[in-house]
Parts: structure tokens; sequence; C-alpha cells
């Protein structure tokens, strides 16, 4: 068995020292072979926003790659490893509320792993995550980072736990946490239980904090025209008051509709479909606003860099 940790954290700093206590914790109950990836040392070049991945998938076809091409940065090495791992654990510190931008940079080439989405909704990974902040200015940081397990592993429930920390600002400060080491131990822990039950054919189950929604388990809700929503999924919650609290509920008939279902996955592509089809109609017309546009003001030409 092989689990595979991303790391978008400082070198030795407190991320991977979390992620290598999940390492021994796993190792120690079922023997995995286990690597990270530390992002921060590699080289992500940014989606151009081509649409190359996205055209081919809508076409269903898996057999293209990204116009960055295999070797020209690190993201199908890091693809490869997603490939070949049992379980993949997501870790990320806090960087303005959310995940380092490398972390999105990465997420954003996603589409252009082919049938790697094909293969993970059969296969079903396990997945896990979790993360930190030097103060409890954290809010998106884990919710964003589990959209990215949720996406590697194929569906929320194939995440078996997440957890998060805050005030843990200097580098390696963590070991001071013990109860923080101890709460890792215990996901590395929930990630081999795991293991072992698909060993045996059993279904995995998400055992970390309930959260709001049933599914990706955040705390979030967004308030829409029509009602209040997870962000997250886009399923709708029934809201009620009882005894002066306010209480939360989300329908199996609402929760089929999750945006993340093989129904919500479709909807979402026809959305492009139909947007596509739409700009298509008015080519000609795009085309000479386009130009309007185009000739009435250009970005700031930027000036030469230095070489390091
Ligand atoms: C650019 C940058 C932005 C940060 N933004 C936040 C933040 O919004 N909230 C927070 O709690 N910590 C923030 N931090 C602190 C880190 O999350 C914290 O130092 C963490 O321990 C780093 O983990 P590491 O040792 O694995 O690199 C930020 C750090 C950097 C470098």
């Amino acid at each position: 068995m092989k689990v595979f940790g991303i790391c978008c954290g400082r070198k030795n700093g407190n991320t991977e020292i979390l992620m290598k206590e999940a390492f021994k914790a796993i190792q120690e109950k079922c023997g995995a072979e286990c690597s990270f990836v530390r992002l921060q040392d590699a080289q992500i070049r940014a989606c151009v926003g081509c649409e190359t991945c996205m055209v081919n998938h809508l076409k269903g076809n898996w057999d293209f790659r990204c116009v960055h091409k295999t070797g020209s940065d690190h993201f199908y090495f890091i693809e490869q490893q997603m490939r070949q791992a049992d379980a993949i654990i997501v870790s990320a510190p806090a960087y303005n509320l959310l995940p380092p931008g490398i972390l999105i940079k990465f997420m954003n080439k996603l589409h252009a792993s082919g049938d790697y989405r094909e293969v993970v909704h059969h296969n079903n990974k396990i997945g896990a995550t979790f993360t930190l902040g030097g103060t409890d200015w954290t809010n998106y940081t884990l919710a964003a980072a589990n959209m990215l397990t949720m996406e590697l592993v194929g569906s929320y429930e194939a995440v078996v736990d997440k957890c998060h920390f805050d005030f843990v600002p200097s580098v390696g400060a963590i070991v001071l946490e013990e109860d923080m080491l101890a709460r890792i131990r215990q996901l590395g822990g929930n990630v081999a239980d795991a293991l072992l039950a698909k060993e045996k054919g059993e279904m995995p189950s998400y055992v970390g904090d309930p959260g709001l929604c049933p599914d990706c388990h955040s705390p979030f809700l967004e308030k829409r025209a029509d009602g209040w929503y997870c962000p997250q999924c886009l399923t709708k919650a029934k809201l009620t008051m009882e005894n002066g609290e306010l209480k939360v509920e989300f329908t199996p008939e609402e929760r089929a509709k999750n945006r993340w279902s093989f129904a919500g996955q479709e909807v979402h592509d026809n959305n492009i479909r139909k947007g596509h089809k739409k700009a298509a109609d008015s080519r000609e017309y795009i085309a000479q606003r386009r130009k309007e546009y185009a000739d009435y003001m250009d970005a700031l030409e930027l000036p030469e860099l230095v070489k390091e």
C-alpha cells in the first residue's frame, strides 16, 4: 500500500512535521509505504486558461496533455505519484486565510490529468486533509484544501478525516503542541484503518469533525435568492429554529443533487457546453467587440527581469 502526501509549507516546517507524524502512525498500523512532495520546491507553471483540457474533457477525450508539456514543470511527476497512491493526504498552512497559491496553481491544472478523475471515481482512493495557521485567521484554509483532496480521491465519501490547528506561527513550533501531534497521529491511524478496511472490500467512512454539511463536513452556509446552501456542495439546506437554536438539515433529495455527484457534474458540463454554444452562435459579433476592447487599452508593459 502507498500513501502520498502533498505539503506546501516550509522545508521541515510545521506542516511537514505533522505529515511525518501522520506517516509514522500509518506505518505502525498498516506498514504502508509513505512519501510526500514539497510543492514549495516544485515548479508548477500557472494555468494559462487555454481550456484545451476542458474542451477535451467535454468531448470525453482523455488522451491529451496540458500545453505545458510533461517535464516542463512538475505537474505530471506529481500526478504519477497520485495515480500510484492508495491514499492521498493534502496539507497546507494558511496564507491569507487560504491555502498557499502554489496549491491553488496545482489544483488549477487538474483538468489536464486526462482520465485521472475517471479512474478515481471507480477506484476509490482514501483521502485526508489537515491545515494549520499562525493565528486563527484561517477560515477558508481547511475547506479549500479539503476540496482538493476530494478532487484527488474522487468523492467526499473517500475523504475519511480532516483537521485544522490554529496559533502555530513559528517554524517547527508544532513540536510543542502535544494535543495537535496526538490529533494528527489519530488522522494517520484513521487513514490506515480505512486502507485496511478497503482491502477487505469495505467502503470508507468519514470519522472527522461533523461540520454542517453531511457530505463535505464544512462549517459554511451561503445565502442565495431562493434559500441557504452549502457553498461547497451546492446542496440546499433546510433551516428551522428549535428551542432558540438554529437547526440545519440537508434532505436526501437535495443531497442527491450535490454538485459533485455524477448528476451534478453533468449539469455543470452542460452549462459549459451551453455557454460555448451561445458564444459560437455570435462568434463574429464577439470578435468585433473584443477588437474594440483590445484597441481601447492594453495592459502595462512589464519590465525585463533580473536573472537570479
Ligand atoms: C504569506 C503568508 C501568509 C500567511 N497568512 C496567514 C493567515 O492568513 N492566517 C494565519 O493564521 N497564518 C498565516 N500565515 C502563517 C503560517 O500559516 C504559519 O506560519 C504556519 O505555521 C506555516 O507553516 P509551515 O511551518 O509548514 O510553513 C502566513 C504565512 C505566510 C508566509
